[in-house]
This record gives C-alpha cells, structure tokens and sequence, in this order.
C-alpha cells in the first residue's frame, strides 16, 4: 500500500497516538551516574570542563549520592583520586584507599544502591598510563596481577560490579579467578569490552587527573575505525566471565552498540562520556542548544542502538526529567 491510501502521518496525529507507537523507552533504571572521589576531607572542586560534576571527599560524597539514590537511580559507579600516586599505584589496592573507603561508607548508608568501582591503574599512576611501565612500554601481564588486587579490594570493600576500563588482554579472566578464589562468587563484572582511544576523555582527564605523561593509550584501547574487533573484545569478554559488557564512547559508536548488541545478546552497557556530556553543555549554555531535548534525543538513540544501561553525568538531569 502506498500514497495517498497508506499514509504515515495519521500516527503522528495526537501526542496520544505518538506515545502509544513510541517504540524506545528509556526508564531511570537504565542509568548509571559517575562520581570522581577525591582523597582528603571537606573538597568539592568543580570540574571546569564538566558543569554540574565535581571532585568530591568522601562525607560530601555521601550527600550527592543520596540525592542520586532520591531521584531512583539505580546504580553509581566510583572513580578514585588518591592522595598519592606512583609506579606501582599502591593506592589502587589498598584496603585504605579512597574508593575502598568510599564504597564502605556509602554502603553502609545505602545498602541497596548497586555500587560499582572503575578498576584501572591510571588514576594512581605516577605515569598516568593504564598499566605498568617497563622500558616504556605498558605491559599486559604483570598488570594483570595489579588489577586483580584492586577488584579484591573493592568486592571486599562491597562493591556489586567491577568494572575494568583498562583494556589490558586477559584481565576480565585475571579479575574472574581471583574474585572467586577469595570467595566473592557474586561480585559481578561489567568490562570496558570495546574501549577505543578517544578524543572524548579530554575533560574527564582533567576532573580525575588521569592523563598520560607520555605517549598516549593507543596499545591498549581500540582505534576508532575497527568495528568487528569490537566484536571479537566482546567475545573474549564473554569468555573470560563477563556479566556486563560495555562499548564507549557512545554516541560516535552507535553501529558499534548495535552490533555487539546482536551478536553476543548480552547485557549491554554504554558510556556517555565526558566529552559528549561537555558538547551539549557547552551548546547549551552558549543558548545554541535546548539541553533536555538534546540530552533526551541522545540518551534514547543510545537505548535504540541497543544499549541496556547508559552510564551517563546527565542522569540525574534525566531522571528529574523522565522521574
Ligand atoms: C580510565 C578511564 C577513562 C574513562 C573512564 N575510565 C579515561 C581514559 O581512558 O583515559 C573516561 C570516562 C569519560 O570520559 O567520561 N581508564
């Protein structure tokens, strides 16, 4: 049937009618909210390139993440800045750390909030690269080791997911083995699957002080054009143990969300990086851009493509608007 018996239109009628065939819906339990704690007491420093995020001591975290927990949002997940970073990043396992610290506080308050912890070494790096340094090289096994610590700690702490974002081969399995050696059979993994080196990390570089002294992450993270080795990061994931697999950036990747979406028909996470969030509040605030229709339209095409969970700093945003 075509033209003018069949016409797409008389759906597009009444608010009503367009609700009823709406075929995407993002709901508040789709969203995961990020969080920078900082190591110290009484901090709230904002993150310049990131209105509306800040760097935060444990006590003012806690405040945020009852806010969080208020407005439904299901989950948070955790990056640390320590006091003190070197070449071993010693304070990503320890016991003390700052997220170990956090987790424990926030769990003590909010039992039921899904916790979940960056696992990467970069926050804690002299070097500021995601695995350990020889001879300038980062290299893979030896870091394995580090990381598997760190996710102890953080199960150990309460954590419910680990997430590594290191995108060092074999960690996923590393992280499996110890967790379930130490008896934490129930903490889950949710892995950085397809990582690529991206332009779009610039602010969150900036807000957890992360970025490389040397070189840049192209040895361990995806180049921007390779689509099926997403793919095959995924798998291998998948077969290292993952629960939950994750592509990020977002939005450059929404054929990325899509495909590793309908190959592996696994739990799917996406992140709605710094730098994404960055542009529309730029636009935003310069007038060019009105932000919830911006952010609304971004967030649903992300859950179009695919994706069942949007790590996001727009959520809350999202959900006093969706809530
Ligand atoms: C650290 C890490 C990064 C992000 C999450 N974990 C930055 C990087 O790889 O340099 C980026 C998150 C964001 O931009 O919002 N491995």
């Amino acid at each position: 049937m075509y033209y003018p018996s069949y016409r797409m239109r008389r759906l597009r009628r009444t608010p009503a009618i367009r609700n009823m065939l709406r075929e995407t819906t993002l709901a508040v339990d789709d969203l995961i909210y990020p969080f920078f704690v900082i190591a110290g007491e009484n901090i709230k420093n904002p993150i310049s390139s990131m209105p509306g995020c800040f760097q935060l001591s444990i006590g003012n975290l806690l405040g945020e993440v009852r806010e969080v927990a208020e407005l439904g949002i299901p989950a948070i997940l955790l990056f640390g800045i320590p006091s003190h970073k070197d070449s071993a990043a010693t304070g990503a396992y320890d016991s003390e750390g700052v997220v170990q610290m956090a987790v424990r506080a926030i769990k003590d308050e909010f039992p039921d909030l899904v916790v979940i912890t960056d696992v990467c070494l970069c926050e804690y790096m002299d070097h500021g690269h995601c695995g350990v340094v020889q001879d300038g090289e980062i290299v893979n096994d030896v870091t394995l080791e580090l990381l598997a610590k760190m996710a102890v700690t953080h199960a150990d702490s309460g954590a419910d997911f680990v997430a590594p974002s290191d995108m060092m081969d074999g960690r996923v399995a590393a992280i499996r083995n110890a967790l379930d050696d130490d008896g934490f059979t129930d903490t889950a993994i949710m892995a950085y699957s397809a990582k690529f080196a991206s332009a779009f990390y610039g602010p969150f570089r900036e807000a957890a002080e992360s970025a490389p002294a040397f070189g840049d992450r192209r040895t361990y993270q995806m180049d921007s054009a390779n689509g099926e080795e997403a793919i095959r990061e995924a798998l291998l994931d998948i077969e290292e143990g993952a629960d939950i697999i994750m592509v990020k950036p977002a939005l450059p990747y929404l054929d990325v969300i899509h495909a590793v979406k309908q190959e592996t028909k696994f739990p799917l996470a996406a992140y709605n990086v710094s730098g994404e969030y960055a542009m529309i509040k730029a636009a935003a605030a310069n007038g060019w851009l009105d932000e919830e229709r911006a952010v609304m339209e971004a967030v649903t095409g992300i859950k179009r493509a695919g994706a069942d969970l949007i790590i996001t700093y727009h959520a809350k945003d999202i959900a006093r608007w969706i809530g």
